[in-house]
């Protein structure tokens, strides 16, 4: 999704902003473009596509004492919400009088309305977007204080924004501010970097403040200035980032996606480290900031994502229900607050998300808190707006995910869904000694993903077969139907072939109307309750000429026998398997859009983040 970048302070602007979009590319854009301040010069730059087609442009344009000589400035990477991908519909866009810029993240839902009355007063527009008519707004509100104009401007928007505007007339400062779209600033020795997203901030520092909704700050390369949009002053805590930039580089491998997927053995156990009591047969999750009394109230727990965070959310729920004997339900994030929920304050509401920014995520949270029931956050991202608000929760540690297929995110997710699942359980029915045996399993996750990964090979060879394929079903039963609509959510993801993720006793009431010689059903056919029915399933899909991938438990020659391709799984309980069967379908996943040729850390039409509804 669209990304933010900004730099006031002692070097030259352009090099700063380049390797901070560079940092920000993993969020998924089609085009980009940045705006630089220099002695009394505003100097505007825009491009589709990548942001090295930015670079060539720019450098091909302008003097190479551009890159050397000090300025400030503002840069962005857009992802097309209002009008398509082109140069003129790139930030940064300008006000009437040109001597204003300005970069913007969120959807101002009213710019109809405003664009309209600006029109009306003579404005002209040369974009389809909604950015340029807040650019207009500020400018019309200009009276030499751009700080007011821009709190008058923003006073009149509906909908949400990260923003960060420069003037000619106010030199040296760079005024950011937030609504919805996260904002956060950079402090270093004599320089101010803004960004939408932390990872473009730590080439720099790891001291950061984070901008609250309808914070707006003036920044200069000495100074940090936050106010509210009445212009009362607010105090933010400075921050210190927890990632380090070595994080965020490939190390080595060809793409960030497969480094993620290698490196969740790692993240497992960071995720697990210290939140297992052997002694007690529980999980000790201090973010949750429960008693056991408290847990043993609870009477519903509902799970709320989007995506991949949703389908982590349903193994969630069966792990509830199975072990905690919790009614547990998963609702998407995008219908929570719309369907006016019925929850209350025995109610524990789990907010699933990766980035911690997604907007249908977060208006579930504040819809569950303005509903008083008890909120949670399952971020990966310290700091993000959901960790912020929820207050309480339970942090994934599985470090700095780039690559717009979520992988390590989700599996941390399910980790993390299973201690929780393991804590109600032990406050309800579960033994000293069964919570002890599921503990165990749960300490065995890195070990068992270890033993996947060893199979990346085999997996790669299989997915030869399976590369040039248009269609692919995935079923599974019980725990393991999530993970088949996650498998066919990595695929089509990464590799655009169409895939479906089904039940595998749904296929028999429709989709197996679409079944014919040579189609792939990938069948998660795991020695768990409900492997006959789902070796049933797999053989009226035979029957019909389909070629069928088996993930089963490793050594089991009944499930193998109707396979015609197979990735075996280390035999675990049930809800843990879920862990090393969701490995195998990523590499799976992976191989095939790498033997395609696709872009896969950067997918066509997504974002790794989507901060709009
Ligand atoms: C986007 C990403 C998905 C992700 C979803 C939810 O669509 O491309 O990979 O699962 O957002 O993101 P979150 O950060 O809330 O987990």
């Amino acid at each position: 999704m669209c990304g933010i970048v900004g730099y006031i302070g002692k070097a030259a602007a352009p090099p700063v902003l380049i390797q901070g979009l560079r940092r920000l590319e993993y969020r998924g854009y089609d085009s980009a473009g940045m705006a630089i301040v220099e002695n009394d010069a505003l100097i505007v730059a825009r491009a589709v596509g990548k942001v090295a087609n930015l670079t060539d442009k720019a450098k091909h344009d302008w003097p190479a004492s551009r890159f050397h000589q000090p300025s400030y400035g503002i840069a962005h990477t857009r992802w097309a919400t209002h009008g398509s991908p082109t140069e003129n519909n790139a930030h940064p866009h300008l006000d009437a009088s040109g001597n204003i810029a300005i970069v913007h993240n969120g959807i101002i839902e009213n710019y109809r309305a405003l664009r309209g009355r600006l029109e009306a007063q003579g404005h002209r527009f040369f974009s389809d977007t909604d950015t340029e008519v807040l650019a207009h707004l500020i400018g019309s509100h200009d009276k030499g204080d751009l700080f007011q104009a821009v709190c008058d401007a923003l006073h009149q928007v509906e909908g949400t924004f990260g923003i960060a505007v420069v003037s000619l007339r106010e030199p040296g400062k760079i005024i950011a501010a937030r609504r919805g779209s996260p904002i956060v600033l950079g402090i270093a020795d004599g320089e101010t970097i803004i960004a939408s997203d932390a990872s473009a901030i730590l080439a720099h520092t790891q001291r950061v403040i984070y901008l609250d909704d309808n914070d707006i700050a003036i920044v200069t390369a000495n100074q940090v200035d936050i106010r509210d949009l009445h212009n009362v002053p607010v105090n933010r805590e400075i921050a210190q980032l927890e990632i380090d930039a070595a994080a965020a580089e490939k190390g080595g491998h060809a793409h960030f996606m497969i480094k993620e997927i290698f490196e969740q053995p790692d993240c497992l156990r960071n995720a697990i480290r210290g939140r297992l009591d052997f002694h007690l047969g529980s999980a000790v999750l201090s973010g949750m900031g429960t008693s056991p009394r408290d847990l043993a109230e609870i009477q519903r727990v509902v799970l709320v994502g989007c995506g991949t965070s949703l389908h982590s959310g349903l193994i969630g729920e069966y792990a509830i229900e199975d072990l905690a004997d919790t009614p547990a339900e998963v609702q998407q994030a995008a219908e929570f607050r719309y369907r006016n929920p019925i929850i209350g304050h025995r109610d524990l509401v789990l907010a699933i998300s990766q980035s911690g920014e997604t907007a249908d995520t977060l208006a579930a949270v504040r819809e569950a808190k303005q509903k008083g029931s008890f909120v949670m956050g399952l971020c990966n991202v310290v700091g993000s707006t959901i960790a912020r608000e929820t207050g309480r929760g339970i942090y994934l540690h599985a470090g700095p995910e780039i690559s717009v297929a979520s992988t390590k995110a989700f599996t941390c997710q399910v980790a993390v869904l299973l201690m929780i699942a393991l804590k109600l359980g032990r406050a309800r029915r579960f033994s000293r000694q069964e919570g002890i045996e599921f503990a165990r399993g749960i300490e065995s996750i890195p070990a068992l993903v270890e033993e996947v990964l060893a199979l990346d090979g085999t997996i790669a060879r299989i997915a030869e077969h399976y590369a040039t394929q248009q269609h692919a079903f995935f079923i599974g039963r019980g725990p393991m139907y999530p993970v088949a609509l996650e498998g066919a959510l990595k695929l089509k993801e990464i590799s655009y072939i169409h895939a479906e993720g089904y039940h595998a006793a749904e296929l028999k009431h429709g989709p197996i109307a679409l079944i014919e010689p040579g189609i792939p059903v990938i069948a998660l056919a795991n020695d768990i309750p409900g492997k006959d029915k789902t070796l049933g399933n797999i053989e009226e899909c035979k029957a019909r000429g389909a070629r069928i991938l088996g993930i089963i438990t490793r050594g089991d020659e009944e499930a193998a026998a109707v396979m015609d391709d197979i990735i075996e799984i280390p035999a675990c309980h049930p809800l843990i398997a879920t862990i090393p069967t969701a490995v195998a379908l990523q590499l799976f996943a992976y191989h095939i859009a790498r033997i395609r040729g696709c872009e896969i850390d950067q997918p066509r039409n997504l974002a790794k983040s989507v901060t709009v509804e």
